[in-house]
């Protein structure tokens, strides 16, 4: 086969920006390329001098190579072989086609595609999965958990106020916030496997749903010596669940001050019109901030870097944002702070017709 004899738009074959596509022979027991064009050979780093008349050991690092001369191998030797790697963050699933004359390989074709949104969303899928189990595990024995541990903390609140000796009460006092810590648990878990059981969407006014968040959080920033700065530039009526909401803006407010150091910082807050449709609601700290290598584990359950942090927090908005059909976004640079945008449509597709406030 002759490349200068036939000319083929590959282009054609490869979906715009979703892959590429390239060749190659096998001469003196090495593989050499021949060939590759496609969008996403920069977005894995490559290019096509890097690549065209050299071995795959002249572009990719040694663990690499070793795992696809196993695949090329295979191909030369006749068999359409597909595998699914990953360069610079990008999932691709690449296929192998050899071309035989007379029986003989005498070049093998390669696509690859972009596969990186499918991975996520699979790996999403899988976690919600797993907590769908769990959850219903949870929402099966919360019951019996709530009953027995409504009466411990009763009692325990008896104990406290009637008890004599002084010293045991920072023990009492131990055991009512970790009782309370129990109770948050069961609740939020039940609620993240099942998000949508009890959902109140109505129009409510969604600024001054912020200013009593801020509010409610208040004591606790003025601790820290924290101020929360909410910039409203128009008054925003918002399709939503209250009480949902609300826990969205106090977790959310919760995680900034904590990520704060005790020295008078601002934690902003904006609320913000997006497009006729959406909203925006920003809040941006001056934080501890998050380094990239922990960003992607956020929103796992039980992930927490706090001591006392159940790391629940932000899959339970992530769940309440889904369920209203917005999304959030996470930006953040270690020491220098963490900004959180959440984009909410203004009306849910539900029919609302309530309006509070
Ligand atoms: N604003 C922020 N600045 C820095 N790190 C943050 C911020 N928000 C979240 N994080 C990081 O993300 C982790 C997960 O947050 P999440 O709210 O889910 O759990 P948590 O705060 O640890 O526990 P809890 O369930 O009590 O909220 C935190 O432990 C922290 O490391
Ligand atoms: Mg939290």
């Amino acid at each position: 086969m002759n490349d200068e004899s036939i000319t083929v738009d590959y282009e054609q074959f490869i979906p715009r920006e979703t892959g590429f596509i390239f060749k190659f022979i096998k001469k003196d027991n090495q593989f050499i390329h021949t060939f590759i064009e496609g969008k996403l050979i920069e977005k894995v780093g490559l290019c096509p001098d890097l690549v065209i008349g050299r071995s795959l050991m002249e572009f990719l690092p040694p663990d690499q190579v070793k795992r696809k001369e196993v695949f090329y191998e295979k191909a030369w030797n006749g068999e359409q072989v597909n595998y699914e790697g990953s360069i610079g963050g990008i999932h691709y699933l690449a296929v192998l086609n050899p071309i035989r004359i007379n029986g003989e390989t005498v070049e093998v074709i390669g696509t690859t595609i972009d596969i990186t949104k499918e991975k996520i969303r699979e790996k999403q899928a899988q976690q919600m999965e797993k907590l769908s189990v769990v959850g219903e595990l949870a929402a099966g024995i919360a019951h019996e958990i709530r009953n027995p541990l409504t009466s411990l903390k009763g009692f325990a609140k008896i104990v406290k106020e009637s008890v004599t000796d002084q010293k045991l009460i920072p023990y009492l006092d131990i055991m009512l916030d970790e009782m309370d810590r129990i109770n948050r648990i069961v609740n939020e878990f039940m609620f993240i496997a099942k998000p949508n059981e009890n959902v109140h969407f109505q129009f409510m006014n969604f600024s001054k749903l912020i200013t009593d968040c801020i509010h409610f959080m208040e004591p606790q920033a003025n601790l820290k010596s924290i101020k929360i700065e909410f910039d409203v530039k128009v008054e925003i009526i918002l399709d939503c669940d209250r009480n949902q909401m609300k826990q969205v803006l106090i977790n959310l407010l919760q995680n900034a001050i904590e990520a704060t150091e005790d020295n008078g910082h601002f934690i902003s807050v904006s609320l913000d019109e997006a497009g006729g449709e959406s909203v925006m609601v920003t809040i941006r700290d001056k934080g501890c901030g998050i380094p990239e290598s922990r960003l992607k584990r956020l929103f796992e359950p039980f992930y927490s870097t706090k001591e006392k942090g159940t790391g629940l927090g932000l899959l339970t908005c992530k769940r309440i944002i889904d369920l209203h059909q917005g999304s959030i976004d996470i930006e953040s640079q270690p020491e220098e702070g963490t900004v959180i945008r959440i984009l909410l449509p203004r009306v849910q597709n539900t029919g609302t017709l309530l309006i509070a406030e």
